[in-house]
């Protein structure tokens, strides 16, 4: 298990991460870009196993790093003190939040191939991008529960996802190996295991109303087979034709 979990953004996926953290006994060092003091309050009420701290130093601290941000940050990580380093990217691309990116929407790069670009010294997982914050918190359950779920893993380094895999089981998920990143379009917006199978019925609502209601709804169940037969009947599209709300 992880002794230290570094976080690169500390939104609603971060934070969730960081709850599940905490309370599986790892170590958080948080990070955002305005700065350690923005994170003061999320800090005191995660308790003594989290401290706040720069991005570099998260990168530095952490046995494994979660890079929580949105796409259009990638340009700015530190690569320098990510190299060596297992990243598990929960990043999904959406033009109309993102800009759009012409080599991904080509068909040429997977949103979490054009991260291991800009990290070429650091082993980069695509995990969590496909569950919701509120789920991802309240979906989690010990090894071996029959409502245990699974969440799709995808890299190119098997050690990286050996270790992105043992982080999941202690924070209360199963892994479903999906492959490499090239692969990972299997899990990104819009295909069948993309947030809603962890939903259930979705009414329609607009990004705000989507985000409350996620907060107000305990999420379902998805065991790892179910996982496995969602991500096989993946078809791929064009990337980019995703709209939120089916992410925020
Ligand atoms: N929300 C969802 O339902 C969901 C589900 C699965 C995956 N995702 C994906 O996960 C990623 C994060 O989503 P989120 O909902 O957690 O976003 P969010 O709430 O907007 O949080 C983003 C975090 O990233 C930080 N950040 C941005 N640029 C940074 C940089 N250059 N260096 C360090 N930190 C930086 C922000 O810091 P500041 O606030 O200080 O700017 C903030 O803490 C996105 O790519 C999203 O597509 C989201």
């Amino acid at each position: 298990m992880p002794r230290t979990l570094g976080l690169i953004g500390s939104g609603m996926i971060g934070t969730s991460l960081a709850r599940l953290a905490v309370a599986a006994g790892i170590e958080v060092v948080l990070s955002n870009t305005r700065g350690p003091d923005s994170l003061a309050g999320l800090v005191a009420e995660l308790g003594g196993r989290a401290r706040a701290a720069t991005p570099e130093e998260a990168a530095q601290a952490g046995d494994l790093v979660v890079a929580a941000v949105p796409l259009t940050a990638f340009g700015r990580l530190p690569a320098a003190a990510l190299a060596g380093r297992t990243v598990l990217d929960t990043a999904n691309y959406y033009p109309e939040r993102d800009g759009r990116v012409a080599e991904l929407e080509a068909g040429d790069l997977t949103s979490s191939a054009l991260l291991q670009r800009h990290l070429p010294g650091a082993h980069v997982v695509k995990a969590f991008n496909t569950i919701t914050p509120h789920q991802l918190f309240s979906l989690a359950r010990p090894a071996g529960g029959p409502d245990r779920s699974a969440l799709p893993l995808a890299g190119d380094d098997p050690e990286a996802k050996t270790a992105a895999a043992r982080l999941l089981d202690v924070l209360g998920y199963d892994a479903v190996d999906i492959g490499t990143l090239a692969d990972s379009w299997r899990s990104e917006p819009d295909t069948p295991v993309y947030i809603r199978p962890y939903l259930g019925e979705v009414p329609a609502l607009s990004v705000e109303e989507f985000l409350s209601w996620t907060r107000q709804t305990p999420g379902i169940p998805v065991p790892a087979a179910q996982v496995g037969k969602l991500v096989d009947s993946a078809v791929r599209r064009r990337a980019g034709e995703a709209r939120l709300p089916s992410d925020a």
